[in-house]
């Protein structure tokens, strides 16, 4: 390691240009500049022009001296999506573009070792594998923050172990079939738990490599962050100690970022913290909402990649307007596939009589939408940052994955947790209904109870005194004082 003590402390942080990594990831920045450390956000083009567009993020983020965002191409063309499906090519993409400028700007560049700036410790997500050997180059310590639920990656540094012990490839099609050999998950995990391209059941897909590659790098890191806090995954937490003994459960960055700024600003002062959303939020659902009864609405959203089909569309149609449940959805541009025109998208005999019950939005405030008195419940696609913004605001959860971390977060809500319905590999109206009725009627008041329990363990865990609070305290005096 070159001698790190001459130069202040700064961070070059590098997420997945994506909604939900970037999301959080702007959260821990924020909270690392309260911390006096200075910050470099290395955003890709396509993303600081959506948040530019979007948001107000950009001038929000001016009030800080100690931060400034930073951009490199990620190579793919403007008009791409970037959806679920695309994954690989920005990956690709980013691997032959955006890593050679990134390597360049930290080794010879303009936060490298010779520069007024260098950069003295990297944070990127875990899935970007280069970093580890970029980092070893200019000899500063790589932190990863894999902005999925550690539960979720959890079953990925297991894969090694599965496919020693033949349980991956799955020898059969019995999805209920329990997953053995995942230390800390004996019991939980099912086949049909583990994230959806496990079911590929072929070890060379490019999916699985690309899994078994970050299994092999994340011990290289000098330690793990986690968007989670101690209460809510301590049996997994102490399972990834054996993969690296530095770890920093920060989480939820969202609610510890709030707690910090009210703690800056004193508690009267109702702190305005940036949406990091990459679509124009449609605030009008928030009007609606302060008309309808205290947690009368289950609202609905599938996050920023999941794309569902036209049929499933319908059955949740069906399924909501047949549960009788007021609601609240959010239709995120490009969301629908197979659709011949936005007027197909509602079934005519199913729009008469649901104006009063139900709103549609393209992108909603999420996280104030979730602390709305009216939401009584929330049917997600269990993404991780959805899933900690319902555990926060104390809502119960049905959970339809869809991929990734999805599947084991929706099993975790539901199974472990206890905090909801676990609603995976089903989209029928039916079963929607029937969901709808359990979390929003019969079952009501006992999912209420468990979600307010989880809700008052999260807040304690980023006040002063938490567990969460007290690891990054100890992340920002490591980062400051060079000690990783
Ligand atoms: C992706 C993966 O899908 C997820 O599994 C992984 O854990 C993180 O990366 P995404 O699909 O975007 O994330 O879901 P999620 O993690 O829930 O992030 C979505 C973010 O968008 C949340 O912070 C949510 O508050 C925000 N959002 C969503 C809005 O602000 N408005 C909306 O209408 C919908």
């Amino acid at each position: 390691m070159s001698d790190q003590r001459a130069v202040s402390p700064h961070v070059l942080i590098f997420p997945l240009p994506l909604q939900g990594p970037v999301n959080c990831m702007l959260k821990l920045a924020e909270l690392l500049c309260l911390g006096q450390i200075q910050v470099t956000f290395l955003n890709t083009l396509h993303i600081q022009e959506r948040l530019r567009n979007c948001t107000g993020a950009e001038v929000y983020f001016k009030r800080y001296s100690n931060f400034r965002f930073d951009t490199v191409p990620d190579g793919l063309p403007e008009e791409n999506p970037r959806t679920a499906d695309e994954i690989w090519n920005l990956l690709q993409s980013i691997d032959a573009v955006a890593v050679p400028i990134f390597r360049c700007m930290v080794t010879s560049g303009v936060y490298g070792p010779g520069s007024e700036n260098p950069v003295t410790c990297i944070i990127a997500d875990g899935i970007f594998t280069f970093a580890a050997g970029i980092a070893g180059e200019i000899g500063v310590p790589l932190l990863y923050f894999d902005t999925i639920s550690p539960c979720g990656l959890w079953t990925y540094l297991c894969l090694p172990k599965l496919i020693e012990a033949g349980e991956f490839p799955f020898k059969d099609d019995n999805l209920d079939e329990i997953i053995r050999n995942a230390p800390g998950m004996e019991g939980i995990i099912r086949r049909r738990d583990l994230p959806s391209f496990y079911r590929t059941n072929d070890v060379n897909h490019v999916t699985i490599q690309l899994v078994l590659k970050e299994d092999k790098h994340i011990p290289l890191a000098q330690g793990l962050i986690f968007n989670t806090f101690e209460e809510l995954e301590a049996p997994i937490l102490s399972q990834m100690l054996n993969v690296c003994p530095n770890i920093y459960a920060v989480g939820p960055l969202h609610a510890h970022l709030k707690t910090r700024l009210a703690a800056e600003t004193g508690p009267e002062a109702q702190p305005t913290i940036t949406s990091n959303s990459i679509w124009r939020e449609d605030s009008s659902c928030i009007s609606w909402l302060d008309t309808q009864p205290s947690k009368s609405v289950i609202y609905v959203s599938i996050g920023s990649l999941a794309v569902i089909t036209k049929d499933q569309l319908f059955e949740i149609w069906h399924g909501l307007v047949n549960s009788g449940s007021r609601f609240l959805w959010v239709r995120r541009p490009g969301s629908v596939t197979g659709l011949d025109s936005e007027t197909e998208e509602i079934p005519s005999e199913l729009s008469r009589g649901t104006k009063e019950r139900g709103y549609i939005v393209t992108w909603a405030p999420q996280d104030e939408v979730l602390g709305h008195p009216a939401i009584g419940g929330f049917l997600t696609h269990s993404g991780w940052n959805s899933t900690l913004e319902s555990i926060v605001e104390g809502k119960p959860m049905i959970c339809w994955p869809y991929f990734v971390d999805q599947q084991v977060n929706s099993r975790y809500v539901g199974e472990v947790w206890k905090l909801g319905l676990d609603m995976k590999d089903t989209c029928d109206r039916v079963v929607v209904e029937k969901m709808i009725r359990e979390l929003m009627e019969s079952r009501k008041n006992e999912f209420l109870e468990r979600a307010d329990e989880m809700a008052k363990l999260a807040k304690a865990s980023v006040s002063e005194g938490g567990s969460s609070y007290a690891d990054l305290d100890r992340l920002i005096d490591d980062i400051k004082f060079m000690n990783i």
